[in-house]
C-alpha cells in the first residue's frame, strides 16, 4: 500500500489505496483469510474463479520456493505504507489500519505525490508509533536511512518497533548486518561501522551473479545488471566497466570483467575520476 508506480495506483492499488480506506481494510482481512484458508489445506483446483493461467503460475512459484517456505503456515500479515495520498493523514490512516490488526505496519515517510522526493518526515512516522503504542500492531519506520548512526538516531527518538533499509543497500548487503551488530552491541560508543572494501565488493558481485545464474536458469540476466552496477559504484574506473557490466549475459561474462576491473583498481592510475 505504498508503491507509486502510476501503473499500480491508476488502478486504485499501491498507495492509491490510502484513498479507499474500506477497500484496504478488506485487503488484509482478504490476505488473513486466504492464509488461514491455505493452512487448512484449501487446493488451488477448489477456487473456481482462479483463472488457469494464474493458477499455474502460482503452482510454479510455489514449487520454486525454499521447502520451509512451501510449508502451509500462519504467517503474519503486515502493510508497508506511505503518510499520505498527496498530503499527510498519517493518524487517521494508521487507526484505520489498526482496526483490522496487522502484525506490523511499515511506514515510508513520504506521501505518493513526492515519490522519492525532498526527505522522509520521521516525525510523521513517530507520530504513527505513538497511535500504534498499545495495540498488538508494531510499527517500523522506513525512509532514508544510510547509516548504523541514522539507524540508531531512529529508534532513540522516534518509538518505533523496527527499521526497513532499502536504497542504502543497494551494493553493500553487508550494511543491515553492520546495523545489528551496532544494535546488539546496544549502540556502543566504540562501535565503528566497517565499510566493505572493494575486494568484497567484487567478490560478492561474482557470487551473487552466479548464484542468479544457478536459481533463474531460464531467465534474462537484465534484473541482475543493476545490483552490478551499484556494487562498483563510487570506485575508479566504474564508468567504463559500467558500461561493460550493462551488456552481461551470464554469470561467466560477469566474472572476467569483474577480475579485469580488479587487476585495473590494483595496478591502474589512482587519479582516475571517481563515477
Ligand atoms: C528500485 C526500487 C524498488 C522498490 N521496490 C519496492 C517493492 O517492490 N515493494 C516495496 O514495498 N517497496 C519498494 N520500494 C520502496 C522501498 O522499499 C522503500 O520504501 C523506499 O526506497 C524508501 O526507503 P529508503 O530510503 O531506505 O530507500 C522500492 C524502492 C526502489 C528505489
Amino acid at each position: 500500500m505504498g508503491c507509486p508506480a502510476k501503473s499500480v495506483r491508476q488502478h486504485g492499488s499501491g498507495a492509491a489505496l490510502i484513498l479507499t480506506p474500506d477497500l484496504a481494510q478488506e485487503l488484509v482481512r482478504q490476505t488473513r483469510q486466504g492464509i488461514h484458508d491455505f493452512v487448512n489445506g484449501l487446493e488451488l483446483e477448489s477456487i473456481p474463479e482462479l483463472k488457469q493461467k494464474t493458477r499455474t503460475m502460482i503452482m510454479e512459484r510455489h514449487r520454486g520456493l525454499p521447502p520451509e517456505y512451501q510449508a502451509r503456515r500462519e504467517i503474519p500479515v503486515s502493510v508497508k505504507t506511505r503518510v499520505g495520498f498527496d498530503a499527510p493523514v498519517i493518524k487517521d490512516w494508521i487507526e484505520t489500519l489498526l482496526e483490522v490488526e496487522p502484525a506490523v505496519i511499515s511506514v515510508h515517510g513520504r506521501t505518493l505525490k513526492q515519490l522519492y522526493s525532498g526527505s522522509a518526515n520521521w516525525d510523521l512516522i513517530g507520530q504513527a508509533a505513538e497511535v500504534a503504542k498499545n495495540t498488538p500492531t508494531k510499527v517500523f519506520g522506513n525512509g532514508d536511512v544510510r547509516t548504523p548512526e541514522q539507524a540508531q538516531e531512529k529508534f532513540a527518538h522516534y518509538g518505533v518497533d523496527g527499521i526497513l533499509v532499502g536504497r542504502a543497500t543497494f551494493g553493500d548487503p553487508w550494511l543491515i548486518g553492520e546495523m545489528r551488530r551496532y544494535r546488539d552491541s546496544d549502540w556502543s560508543a566504540d562501535f565503528e561501522y566497517r565499510e566493505p572494501s572493494v575486494e568484497n565488493r567484487i567478490n560478492i558481485a561474482i557470487e551473487h551473479s552466479r548464484i542468479y545464474a544457478e536459481t533463474y536458469p531460464n531467465e534474462h540476466f537484465l534484473p541482475m545488471r543493476k545490483h552490478l552496477a551499484w556494487y562498483i559504484k563510487g570506485f575508479p574506473f566504474a564508468s567504463e566497466y559500467r558500461v561493460r557490466l550493462m551488456m552481461a549475459d551470464s554469470a561467466e561474462e560477469v566474472e572476467s570483467v569483474l577480475e579485469e576491473f580488479r587487476g585495473k583498481l590494483n595496478t591502474g592510475t589512482p587519479n582516475e575520476a571517481h563515477q
